[in-house]
């Protein structure tokens, strides 16, 4: 998953196919010569080994044929889109399916009720079994009970958006799809959303065409109650991302990331070198900063609001408290809030940061005795347990008032000679204020982390996190994370406007 920075992104050869210049245009449709040479292109790049894993990745999608997808409300991977706006208008009640979908025989449709224990249990050892791993299938996210409730629970939220599938014969829960219902802007446009997650299928199911199905039931009971349009995201590339975001990771605890495999083995001088670069205080540094409390809720969201709406392009509307209260109240072992108590305005908020916890399962523990559960030492010394587990922690959203009422002196906008100019410079300076702010905090929250016990701390390269990621010693890993809209054509989104976290 990670390497701590060592991680080597190649920017490889793109050869160019020459020739096509003399070519008469009368005798030959042009834009299909140039699909052509495009595809040709493509397929090249796809198989070179001197190309980044990303830039074959994505020639190899531009090539992909989607049985699918190509008959779903999605851009295709070859589209430039130059516009947003929905694929297609909302669907009259008689065109959406009453029933759901027919399954293959030997299974039904179940619905997975999140606050019945046994129902919960079943889901959440379907995930523990079979869901997300890294591509050398080394960890396995290891989603906790508490954490799928407060995933699936928010206010607002649909219980029959969570889908399951189960064997006829022995009742046994072989899939599961899940939507929950989200405000979203996409630029200048609110649109209310289904965010689709936690699509599951058990391992002895998969290249059946299960997935389609999931994803068409669940799409259908969205559009059930006037939704028409999802959010979701994906390591993998499928047509069309609105962005693609990478993973970052500071680790916290080197020696057992080392030890698993997450990162990078080292040895010796520069084994002791990484440790100590990495070094943390006990103790955080921002004055006022203590955990969120229920009275802070309204404060909370008016931060988050504004940092959202001032900063990116694609980010969630919190539109009640009760959203924040269930997003962001601190929740052991689930998600942790801090915020800071303004010096200058007693009773009020200058800032907050939050993270979550989602430990991922070791699947292939290191240290000779693989699958035993113990890694062996030298006679005479006690076997260890083998790690079982990496405690991660995903940082999740915050928000400064750090920027707000950043001015020019009358002297200073003359010095600036523009309008243009002027407004470059405000933007020069909230962005560096946001930029120290922020790496206070975060670093704040790794302070915390470590002390918490949390081995790393992950965060893509989305929001303003770039701005502090080199300083506070995050690593590129090896992951990314796409996000996509379903029925909504949407421009390209770099990652530093993507504002929306999904679980
Ligand atoms: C994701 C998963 C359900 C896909 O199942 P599968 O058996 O590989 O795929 P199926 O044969 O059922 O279906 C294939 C189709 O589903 C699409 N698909 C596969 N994974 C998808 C995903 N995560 N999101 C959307 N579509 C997906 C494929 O692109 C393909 O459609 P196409 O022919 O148009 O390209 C399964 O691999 C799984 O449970 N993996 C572990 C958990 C996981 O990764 N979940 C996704 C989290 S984003």
């Amino acid at each position: 998953m990670a390497d701590d920075g060592a991680n080597k992104a190649n920017p490889g050869k793109q050869q160019a196919v020459e020739g096509s210049s003399n070519v008469p245009a009368a005798s030959f449709d042009t834009d299909k010569l140039r699909q052509l040479i495009q595809q040709l292109e493509a397929q090249s790049l796809s198989r070179d080994p001197g190309a980044s894993k990303l830039q074959r990745e994505e020639a190899a999608e531009k090539v992909a044929v989607h049985e699918f997808w190509s008959t779903q409300p999605v851009p295709k991977s070859s589209e430039e889109v130059k516009d947003d706006g929905p694929l297609h208008p909302p669907l009259a009640p008689e065109q959406i399916p009453k029933d759901p979908y027919a399954l293959p025989e030997g299974m039904e449709w179940c619905l997975i009720d999140i606050e019945v224990e046994s129902e919960m249990k079943e889901f959440h050892d379907l995930l523990l079994n079979n869901y997300v791993e890294d591509a050398d299938s080394m960890f396995r996210f290891n989603y906790s009970l508490e954490f799928l409730r407060w995933a699936l629970l928010p206010p607002g939220f649909n219980k029959d958006w969570h889908v399951g599938v189960r064997s006829s014969s022995t009742k046994e829960l072989i899939a599961f799809i899940s939507g929950i219902p989200v405000d979203m802007m996409v630029r200048d446009k609110k649109i209310r959303m289904a965010e689709i997650n936690f699509l599951c299928l058990h391992k002895d199911m998969r290249s059946q065409r299960m997935a389609p199905l999931l994803i068409k039931e669940v799409t259908r009971r969205v559009h059930l109650v006037g939704i028409f349009q999802a959010v979701y995201t994906v390591g993998r590339l499928l047509p069309k991302p609105v962005s693609t975001c990478r993973y970052f990771h500071r680790s916290l605890n080197p020696k057992k990331l080392m030890d698993t495999g997450f990162s990078q083995k080292l040895e010796g001088a520069q084994l002791a070198k990484t440790v100590s670069s990495l070094w943390l205080p006990t103790l955080s540094t921002t004055p006022g900063l203590r955990p969120m409390r229920k009275g802070d809720v309204g404060q909370v969201r008016k931060l988050l609001n504004r940092h959202l709406k001032t900063r990116y392009d694609v980010l969630p509307v919190f539109v009640t408290d009760a959203e924040i209260a269930h997003w962001f109240l601190p929740r052991e072992g689930v998600v942790s809030t801090y915020v800071v108590d303004d010096a200058e305005a007693p009773g009020k908020l200058s800032d907050f940061i939050s993270f979550y916890s989602l430990p991922s399962s070791v699947l292939k523990p290191v240290g000779g005795a693989r699958g035993k559960g113990v890694v062996r030492k030298p006679q005479g010394v006690k076997p260890q347990p083998a790690y079982t587990s990496i405690n991660a922690a995903y940082l999740f959203y915050y928000g400064t008032k750090t920027d707000y009422g950043v001015t020019l002196t009358e002297d200073e906008k003359q010095a600036c000679g523009s309008q243009k100019k002027a407004k470059e410079s405000v933007k020069n300076r909230e962005n560096a204020l946001i930029k120290s702010r922020l790496t206070e905090l975060a670093r704040d929250a790794l302070i915390s982390a470590k002390q918490a016990g949390f081995d790393v701390f992950n965060c893509l390269d989305m929001m303003d996190n770039s701005m502090f990621t080199r300083e506070l010693k995050f690593g590129p890993g090896d992951g990314y994370l796409r996000y996509y809209f379903y029925n909504y054509r949407a421009r390209t989104v770099s990652a530093d406007k993507i504002g929306f976290v999904m679980l």
